[in-house]
């Protein structure tokens, strides 16, 4: 099988790409996307449900109106429980007017359904790259994404998956060849499957570092966008 080594070539999480992680409850979704939203820069994780994954460099707020200030540029925003919609609503509009953002929704099905943001993430899948969004979107099953949204994510990062969920839903919406390398799958493990190119490698968090190179990191907001955001920070100090 073409896992290359269960190794990766460097994998380019380009800002304005989507990212989608399945995996049963558990298996380290959230972990991973820890990891991953580190090569970001402007970030907003959406938390809805309590879970032990730290984030000590992030900013823990209640309201999607720390976008709105200088200093709060990368959040963990953990709404009040009765907010919940409305500041994931106010997270998803502020990110389409300033674009740039990159958006975490950990429990995605919950937050469509029970939250009722289906709308705005769609918009977000759809449209969101020509904003330059990224969206990073956790799923227990691969049932609980829509075919529609998971055709919209370049990048499938899939832990522990069986039967019916692996053989049907997962086939169908990547490729053949998922399953037997999630099949093989241990306790942490995820296969990468990238939709554009194909490429397919076993990967786990903590080893990430070797995934993708730090100039990604360091990679610059573009002109507009710069401005944007700059004009943004302006506006905060003023205040
Ligand atoms: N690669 C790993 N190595 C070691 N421990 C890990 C790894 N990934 C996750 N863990 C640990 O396993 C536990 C579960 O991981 P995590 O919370 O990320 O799962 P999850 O898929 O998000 O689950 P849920 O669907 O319930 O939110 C956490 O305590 C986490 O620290
Ligand atoms: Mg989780």
């Amino acid at each position: 099988m073409a896992l290359e080594n269960n190794g990766f070539r460097p994998i380019l999480w380009k800002q304005g790409e989507h990212v989608v992680v399945i995996g049963r409850t558990g298996s380290g979704k959230t972990y991973l996307i820890s990891k991953l939203i580190q090569l970001r820069q402007y970030v907003v994780f959406f938390r809805t449900k309590p879970d032990k994954n730290k984030f000590p460099d992030l900013f823990h707020t209640r309201t999607a109106d720390a976008m709105r200030h200088f200093n709060g540029m990368r959040l963990l925003l953990e709404p009040d429980y009765k907010r919940q919609a409305v500041e994931g609503y106010r997270m998803l509009d502020n990110a389409w007017q300033d674009g740039s953002w990159c958006i975490v929704i950990d429990e995605l099905w919950y937050a469509e359904e029970q939250l009722g943001l289906r709308d705005y993430v769609n918009r977000m899948l759809t449209q969101g790259r020509s904003k330059d969004i990224s969206a990073v979107l956790g799923v227990q099953r691969p049932v609980d994404i829509s075919r529609f949204a998971l055709s919209e994510t370049k990048h499938v990062f899939i832990f522990q998956t069986e039967g019916r969920d692996l053989k049907f839903t997962l086939r169908d919406s990547t490729t053949e060849r998922i399953v037997p390398a999630v099949q093989s799958l241990q306790r942490y493990e995820f296969i990468y499957y990238n939709r554009e190119t194909g490429q397919i490698a076993k990967g786990n968090a903590n080893a990430l570092e070797r995934v993708f190179t730090s100039t990604y990191r360091s990679q610059p907001l573009d002109g507009d966008t710069r401005i944007r955001h700059d004009q943004r920070k302006g506006a905060a100090r003023r205040l």
